[in-house]
């Protein structure tokens, strides 16, 4: 499976089936921005990232397409950017996917084997998985992710790879990860409208997982919290695999709304506020200068002390932050996580949430800083590309070698961006 493609824009016809680099393309399609990474595998399995493009988003809630016409132009947006900025043409790319219609569960298969002696095979590992895999999935549904997580070989629990296993039974425990067909549809045509083929949808907190965890930590248990701005991703992993996975329907904009709805601000006010003067401890702001807020109506101030700001953020964040910690609690892993929890997304910059998270989660809580990737700009460490940055960790890993497709100059290629639809839309005005 190939994956992306981004090219050098002028070259001979000769040369342009010659693939130069390993390169990986992503787009992220989150509720407040879309953005487009690209990046080249190294021999080290590295990823040294050659560029971002990113555009504001318009037509999502909570991570799911609300308005296609809104999405594909952001994509489309965001993809240019990159392309402008690498002079390549990206004609795929690995893209996140989340939103209430995500679900997730554990499901077990089994296989047997051909009787004494048999050592295990790779296709009879792929066959008990692709028999949890049927077990678990409803008409309506796709599955995004299969991963297996415990193998049983004749009842005997605990191996981590039966290849090459003696046995007669083979039994296997995949966490499924499945979407409502339309709403990944929706997702899909939306990237692909952008002349993008959608190589594979990724899963947000599994991609933003990849990119800030390292494998002893999987190894050890630890828990993703990837709080963006219309939803909170989990990812929990035990004993190196996926555990758990979970998109709860909250996040940042929420705590907006609420300033918006308490200060009775305008939602781009509450916003600029949040951002710069919130805290998600009232405490470390008392005794602040109160700050001066426009209203609704034109010349009208309002003063407003900085820990009553503080109050309703860290109110709301509580509220998620609760709820996480409940999910970790049902779950049973809550004493599992040596590896504690890992904060991501652009709520993680909130000043004060990561010792906030730390009371309430009642666990050691870092930031996560990006691993196994190169080249990163200052603004590429901001947690709001983990996700981006994970989906190029992601293919990487899983397909090393992802340039096979061969040069098609930037130049021939026909972007139905914003304008290039808006033309179109013109000229389809003057058709029979
Ligand atoms: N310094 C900060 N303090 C508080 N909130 C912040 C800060 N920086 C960014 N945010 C919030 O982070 C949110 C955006 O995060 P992110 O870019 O991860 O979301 P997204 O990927 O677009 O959305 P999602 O993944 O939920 O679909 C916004 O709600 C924004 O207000
Ligand atoms: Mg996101």
């Amino acid at each position: 499976m190939a994956s992306v493609v981004a090219v050098p824009s002028v070259r001979s016809s000769r040369e342009d089936r010659v693939p130069r680099q390993q390169l990986i393309a992503a787009v992220d399609v989150g509720t407040t921005k879309a953005c487009a990474l690209l990046g080249e595998v190294t021999e080290a399995g590295t990823v040294v990232i050659l560029g971002a493009g990113l555009c504001p988003s318009r037509g999502m809630r909570r991570g799911a397409v609300v308005n296609m016409a809104a999405t594909t132009d952001c994509i489309a947006t965001a993809v240019a950017e990159l392309e402008q900025l690498c002079d390549r043409h990206v004609r795929s790319a690995y893209v996140s996917i989340a939103g209430r219609q995500i679900q997730s569960q554990n499901s077990r298969g089994v296989t047997a084997l051909h009787g004494n002696g048999y050592l295990v095979q790779g296709e009879d590992v792929q066959r008990a998985v692709a028999a949890a895999q049927a077990l678990a999935v409803p008409a309506d549904r796709r599955v995004i992710h299969v991963e297996p997580r415990r193998y049983w070989i004749d009842g005997v629990d605990g191996i981590q790879d039966p290849r090459g296993m003696a046995g007669q039974r083979l039994e296997v425990e995949a966490h499924v990860v499945t979407g409502a067909v339309n709403p990944m549809q929706n997702l899909i045509h939306c990237v692909e409208k952008t002349g993008v083929k959608a190589e594979q949808l990724v899963l947000q907190p599994l991609a933003s997982g990849e990119a800030i965890t390292t494998e002893s930590e999987r190894q050890l248990g630890v828990a993703v919290v990837d709080i963006g701005g219309g939803t909170t991703d989990l990812a929990i992993y035990l004993d190196g695999t996926v555990w758990y996975t979970k998109v709860l329907p909250m996040g940042g904009r929420n705590v907006t709304n609420d300033i918006a709805i308490g200060l009775n601000v305008p939602f781009g006010v509450a916003e600029r506020l949040k951002l710069t003067y919130g805290h998600a401890i009232p405490e470390a702001v008392e005794g602040l200068e109160p700050v001066e807020v426009p209203g609704f109506e034109a010349g009208w101030l309002q003063e407003v002390p900085q820990e009553f700001l503080a109050e309703i953020i860290e109110a709301r964040m509580e509220e998620i932050l609760g709820t996480v910690s409940r999910e970790l609690r049902d779950i049973g892993c809550h004493g599992l996580l040596g590896g504690g929890v890992v904060l991501t997304g652009g709520v993680s910059d909130q000043r004060g949430l990561r010792e906030l998270a730390a009371d309430v989660l009642e666990m050691p809580v870092r930031k996560g800083q990006p691993h196994r990737v190169e080249g990163l700009s200052e603004r590429l460490m901001a947690p709001t590309f983990a996700t981006g940055l994970g989906l190029l960790v992601w293919g990487s890993r899983r397909n090393p070698h992802p340039s096979r497709h061969y040069v098609a100059p930037r130049h021939r290629v026909m972007r139905s961006g914003p304008w290039m639809r808006r033309v179109l839309r013109f000229l389809r005005a003057f058709l029979p």
